[in-house]
């Protein structure tokens, strides 16, 4: 995919302020740290288009993308984050929820876990619900060049039995860049569709 355009819309609190045009929209959900933003920025080929933290649940709204005036990105505030407070994690969750049941334009969810570590309950947890309200949903696995070659193999094997064999999985590294091209060309059919 060639990015003619990629622009930081909005960093929205509340429905009413998601963009309304309508345009087809991915989504990136995952555990705060994960690599959301990371992916994003990797996809776009720009260093901090979205926000990069050492320190995890920096990502506390809803970050939207334009991109080639064609298709949009929705950057998700990360789950499971225990060091925010309860009412703030009350609040993302159920932000995440309204987003994910009302989007109309929302395409696909790319639901990243980290590849060096069995899926957490609250990962399989968020996979079954996502599913169960008919949502189409790409497993990604991030940080792919933390794990030696010798493991990648297992290591998608036991995400896809702990994550109940989804539709896909797709190791990537958002630092060295592997599996980007694969992603994009999933993306460039669901928005050629
Ligand atoms: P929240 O916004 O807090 O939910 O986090 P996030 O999911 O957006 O994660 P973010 O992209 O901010 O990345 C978290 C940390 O993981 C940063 O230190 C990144 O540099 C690192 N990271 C992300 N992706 C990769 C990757 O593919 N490889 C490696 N080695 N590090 C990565
Ligand atoms: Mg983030």
């Amino acid at each position: 995919m060639k990015i003619k355009s990629a622009e930081f819309e909005i960093s929205a609190v509340r429905p009413g302020q998601w963009p309304d045009d309508g345009l087809p929209e991915f989504a990136f959900v995952g555990r705060s740290n994960v690599g959301k933003s990371s992916l994003l920025n990797r996809l776009l080929g720009r260093k901090s288009l979205a926000r990069v933290s050492q320190k995890p649940g920096k990502t506390q709204q809803i970050n939207f993308f334009r991109i080639n005036e064609q298709f949009r990105f929705a950057d998700l505030p990360g789950y499971g984050y225990a060091a925010v407070s309860k009412a703030d994690r009350a609040r993302f969750a159920k932000m995440m929820e309204t987003y994910l049941t009302s989007r109309e334009p929302l395409v696909r969810v790319f639901q990243l876990v980290d590849i060096r570590h069995p899926p957490m309950p609250m990962d399989i947890e968020v996979n079954e619900w996502m599913r169960r309200n008919g949502l189409a949903v790409t497993v990604v696995a991030t940080k792919l060049d933390k794990v030696g070659k010798s493991h990648q193999a297992k290591a998608v094997r036991l995400i896809r039995t702990e994550m109940n064999k989804p539709e896909s999985i797709r190791p990537v590294s958002s630092e060295k860049g592997q599996g980007i091209d694969e992603l994009w060309s999933e993306i460039e059919t669901l928005v050629a569709t």
